[in-house]
């Protein structure tokens, strides 16, 4: 029997819009074990960077249970959310939200600020992890003097240098080339296969999805059954071939 680590029930969230309220997400259950790499697909709107906010406890439901890595998230306050955060779960950006005036450097260096490692462990775990993503010659660039792939990359770096459990991925290479998708993709299979990190990336490329060992299809904020053909399946499998 797998070891789940992400357990969702009832999972909803509700956004009020002037008098309009929206269900994001809607009494979504799903479970996902240690080592699964699973690709959250769906048209846009359909709910994918919701459920990945809720299990990233970026934002909290307004219904339903979420339990990730055996924590109840409701249970947790703001400031213990964020330490929690910090230590499970790293997080990839489609714009890789790396800070402009830090170089690759620091900008990896700075979830490792929030524990107590001393600087020079710091500096070698954050050079460690560049390394890790082919970025070892490129420690002081600035963002802006990098590639698009190569600042994902930092990125990547960013979110395994506390070596969380959990990977999740928010549309990962919506900005990027076909060949540094590739890269990109590859980075997170080879952190699936060899680091045994779980992973849940939200797309909506085909080929992307390929990469993961299980594909679930949301839509209108409801999650589809395992095996379940979306509703726009015929044009997915166009875009394949
Ligand atoms: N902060 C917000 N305020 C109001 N509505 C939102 C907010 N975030 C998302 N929504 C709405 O919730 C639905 C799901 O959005 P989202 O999870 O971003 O979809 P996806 O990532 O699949 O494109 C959409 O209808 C979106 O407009
Ligand atoms: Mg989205």
């Amino acid at each position: 029997m797998g070891d789940t680590v992400i357990r969702t029930r009832k999972l909803s969230k509700e956004y009020a819009r002037d008098e309009f309220k929206v269900m994001a997400l809607d009494e979504v259950d799903i479970d996902i074990d240690r080592g699964d790499f699973v690709a959250l697909m769906g048209p846009s709107g359909s709910g994918k960077s919701t459920l990945l906010h809720l299990i990233a406890a970026m934002d909290r439901p307004t219904g339903g249970d979420i339990e990730v890595l055996g924590a109840n998230l409701r249970q947790f306050s703001d400031k213990q959310i964020a330490h929690w955060r910090n230590e499970h779960i790293g997080f990839i950006f489609q714009s890789f939200n790396l800070i402009p005036v830090l170089t690759g450097l620091e900008n990896v260096e700075l979830p490792l600020k929030l524990t107590n490692l001393p600087k020079k462990e710091r500096i070698e775990h954050a050079a460690t992890a560049l390394k890790l993503v082919g970025l070892g010659d490129r420690l002081g660039h600035l963002p802006k003097q990098l590639s698009g792939g190569q600042e994902q990359r930092v990125a990547i770096a960013r979110a395994i240098v506390t070596d969380p459990d959990l990977i999740l991925a928010d549309e990962p290479t919506g900005n990027l080339d076909a060949a540094a998708a590739e890269d990109v993709l590859t980075m997170l299979s080879r952190l699936n296969k060899e680091f045994g990190k779980t992973v849940v990336m939200v797309t909506h490329d085909p080929h992307a999805a390929r990469f993961a060992t299980t594909i679930r299809h949301l839509e209108k904020g409801r999650l589809l059954p395992v095996g379940a053909l979306p509703a726009d399946w015929a044009s997915a499998i166009s875009v394949r071939n």
